[in-house]
C-alpha cells in the first residue's frame, strides 16, 4: 500500500480531529497544514510543516490530498485550488453554502479527474449502515415516510462564533445538514419542498442570527413524503430519525442512542455507534447537556467525544483506503461523484427559497438555474 501525503485546511476543533485520525491510520502522513489562527500546536503534534496559503497548501508537491475542515463559507477555494492542482479532496459538511457554489466545486473535480469526497459522516455510523442494508433486502417494504429531528436549546454563549452567523455558517440547516442528507440517500432527491420558521426564541447581542426553529417538509413523488425539524428553540430535546417503510420501520435514537427495527416477525434493536460504551457516551453527551440542540464547541486541543471519533475514523478508513486505491462501496458512491453533496444543497436552496418567499418549491428551480 502506499503511502498518502495530506494537506489539512482548517485546523480548528474537527480539522485537529481529522488530522489526527489521518496521522494515526497506516500508510498515512500529514505533511501540510494551514490556518490562519491555530495551526502551530497541531504542526508540531502530528509532525506537519505550516503552509503560508490555501494555494501553496494545495500545489505542494509533498501533499497528495486535501482535507477541508474550515468554517462553512470557506470552503470553495480550498476545494476548487486542490481540484486545480490536480489534489483529490475531502472536504468537510456542509459542502458550500449555495448550489451555484457546491457545482462549481462537483465540477471542478470531475474537470481535473480528481476524488471529491462529502464529508457526510453520519453514513459511517454502524446503525445507520445496518438500516440501510436491512431495508435494501426489502425487511420494512418501500418507504413511504421519515421523519427526522434535530432540536435542542441554545444557551447564550460566551462569544457568538461563526457558527451562529447565517452568513458564515449559512444557519441550522446547512451547518446540520446530516438529517436532510441522509434521508435524501434512503429516500432519494426530493421534488417539491416547504419550510416555516424563523428564529423565534434568540435575539440580541448573545446569539447569531440564525433561524431557531426550522419545520420542514419534502415531497419526492409517487406519494412518499418526509418532514424535518430543527432547532435551537425546544426545551425539550430531540434527535431521531424515523424510518417508515410500507411492511415495517426502523427508528434511529441518536439522543437515547441506538437502533430498533419493527417489521413482521422481526423486532431487533442494534447498536448506532461501534460499541456500547460508545452509545452511552453520546447518551451522556445529551444528558449533561454540553450541546446546545447537538452543536459542537471545541478548539484544536479538545478531542471529540468516544463515539465521533469512532465514526472519523469509519469515514478516514474509507477515503485513505481510496486514496490506496481501493475500489470505492456502491453504497458510499453518492459522496463520492458529486450526487449526494449537490442533492443535500439544491434542497438546502429550495427550503431557504420556501422560507423566504412563503411558498412550496420545486428543487428543479434551483437545480434548473445551473443545468
Ligand atoms: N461532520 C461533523 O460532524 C462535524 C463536526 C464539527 C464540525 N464540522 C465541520 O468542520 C468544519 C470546521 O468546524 P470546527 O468545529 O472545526 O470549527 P472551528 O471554529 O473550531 O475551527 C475552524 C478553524 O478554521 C480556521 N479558519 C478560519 N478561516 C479559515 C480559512 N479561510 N482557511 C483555513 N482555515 C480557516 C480557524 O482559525 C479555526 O481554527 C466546519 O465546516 C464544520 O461544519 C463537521
Amino acid at each position: 500500500m502506499s503511502n498518502i501525503r495530506y494537506g489539512v485546511v482548517g485546523t480548528g476543533y474537527f480539522g485537529a480531529a481529522l488530522a489526527r485520525a489521518l496521522a494515526r491510520l497506516p500508510g498515512a502522513q500529514v505533511t501540510l497544514v494551514y490556518d490562519p489562527d491555530n495551526a502551530a500546536r497541531l504542526a508540531a503534534e502530528v509532525g506537519a510543516r505550516q503552509a503560508a496559503s490555501v494555494e501553496e497548501l494545495c500545489a505542494s508537491a509533498d501533499v497528495d490530498a486535501v482535507v477541508v475542515a474550515s468554517p462553512n463559507f470557506t470552503h470553495p477555494e480550498p476545494v476548487i485550488a486542490a481540484a486545480r492542482n490536480g489534489k483529490h479532496v475531502f472536504c468537510e459538511k456542509p459542502i458550500a453554502l449555495s448550489y451555484a457554489d457546491c457545482s462549481r466545486m462537483v465540477e471542478a473535480a470531475r474537470k481535473a479527474g480528481v476524488l471529491f469526497m462529502a464529508g457526510h459522516v453520519m453514513n459511517f455510523m454502524d446503525g445507520v449502515r445496518r438500516a440501510k442494508s436491512l431495508i435494501a433486502e426489502g425487511v420494512v417494504g418501500d418507504i413511504l415516510f421519515c421523519r427526522a429531528v434535530r432540536n435542542g436549546w441554545e444557551a447564550p454563549q460566551a462569544q457568538v462564533t461563526w457558527k451562529k452567523k447565517r452568513e458564515l455558517s449559512g444557519g441550522h440547516l446547512y451547518h446540520h445538514i446530516h438529517e436532510l442528507d441522509l434521508v435524501q440517500f434512503l429516500m432519494g432527491p426530493a421534488q417539491r419542498v416547504t419550510m416555516a420558521g424563523g428564529n423565534v426564541a434568540h435575539d440580541g447581542p448573545a446569539f447569531g442570527d440564525e433561524d431557531d426553529m426550522l419545520l420542514i417538509t419534502l415531497e419526492f413523488g409517487n406519494k412518499r413524503f418526509a418532514a424535518i425539524e430543527y432547532g435551537s428553540a425546544f426545551r425539550w430535546p430531540e434527535h431521531h430519525v424515523l424510518i417508515e417503510g410500507s411492511k415495517g420501520a426502523i427508528r434511529i435514537d441518536l439522543q437515547e442512542v441506538g437502533v430498533e427495527l419493527r417489521a413482521p416477525g422481526r423486532r431487533e434493536t442494534f447498536l448506532l455507534h461501534r460499541t456500547p460504551e460508545e452509545d452511552a457516551d453520546r447518551t451522556a453527551i445529551y444528558r449533561n447537556s454540553t450541546t446546545d440542540g447537538a452543536i459542537m464547541y471545541g478548539n484544536p486541543s479538545i478531542e471529540p467525544p468516544l463515539w465521533l471519533r469512532g465514526i472519523i475514523e469509519h469515514e478516514f478508513t474509507y477515503f485513505h483506503g481510496l486514496m490506496q486505491g481501493k475500489k470505492p462501496l456502491p453504497e458510499f458512491a453518492a459522496l463520492t461523484d458529486g450526487t449526494a453533496a449537490m442533492a443535500a444543497i439544491a434542497t438546502a436552496d429550495a427550503l431557504s427559497l420556501s422560507l423566504a418567499e412563503d411558498r412550496k418549491v420545486s428543487v428543479s428551480e434551483i437545480t434548473g438555474r445551473h443545468v
